[in-house]
């Protein structure tokens, strides 16, 4: 594992409205780390993985990816954003907000299209997802009517597709039958050693102390 620095915050705070979320958040995170998260219902979890994907921005502090700022005006650059889309896979706590196309394997092709790779490419890392994750059979259903497990492994499927080098998980196993649990866990432990770095935001302390090189607890928008 390389001890290259690949994401720090530095005193971050975040806030919705009238709600504070993050309150003076310090992470480093290094390549091929896999960071365990947890804390409270709204203690912030979600909230910091939305930073991290660059879907929110601190209003002070700062969050450095691969040594680059990302903030509001870094992102408004659409290559810059896209780079950060694409090195970055996230799969949301609630599917239903991540998934948006006509089919499974759609939601599958959607983000290597927008990567522009060649249809054949295309057609290939999506029949690859699709077997791995065992979506064969529903991959022609639109995702609103999947079960709330086969929402997951279908959003988890387009983010694999993409082929990231960071995995952010939010409560990747509610929902998943015993196979799929089983099946998830291994996964993360190939990622691991593949040298990839993983986030996962859990209530699950099997997964957190068994997977996790390092766990950090949030209270109210901190770490404690
Ligand atoms: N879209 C939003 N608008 C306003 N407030 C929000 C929004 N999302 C979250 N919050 C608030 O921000 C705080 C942190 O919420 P967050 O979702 O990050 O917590 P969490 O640790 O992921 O919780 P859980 O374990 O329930 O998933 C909470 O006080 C929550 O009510
Ligand atoms: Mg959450």
């Amino acid at each position: 594992m390389g001890r290259h620095l690949q994401i720090e915050l530095e005193d971050v705070y975040f806030r919705y409205e009238d709600t504070p979320a993050l309150n003076g958040i310090s992470l480093k995170v290094y390549e091929g780390e896999t960071i365990g998260l947890k804390g409270d219902n709204g203690s912030g979890k979600s909230t910091l993985l939305r930073l991290l994907n660059g879907l929110v921005f601190p209003d002070s502090g700062r969050y450095l990816l691969g040594g680059n700022e990302i903030n509001g005006k870094a992102m408004r650059d659409e290559l810059f954003a896209k780079s950060v889309h694409t090195k970055i896979g996230y799969v949301f706590q609630n599917s239903d907000t991540q998934l948006f196309c006509g089919s499974v394997r759609e939601e599958v092709e959607f983000g290597p299209r927008q990567m522009g790779l060649s249809d054949e490419e295309v057609w290939r890392r999506t029949e690859d997802v699709l077997k791995m994750l065992d979506l064969e059979k529903i991959q022609n259903r639109p995702p609103y009517h999947l079960s709330g497990g086969e929402k997951k492994k279908t959003a988890l499927a387009s983010v694999l597709s993409m082929n990231p080098d960071i995995l952010m998980l939010d409560e990747p196993m509610n929902g998943l039958d015993k196979k799929t649990v089983e099946w998830l866990t291994g996964f993360m432990s190939l990622w691991k050693k593949a040298g990839k770095t993983l986030i996962v935001a859990t209530h699950d302390e099997n997964l957190l102390y068994e997977t996790a090189d390092k766990v950090i607890e949030l209270h109210e928008g901190k770490i404690i």
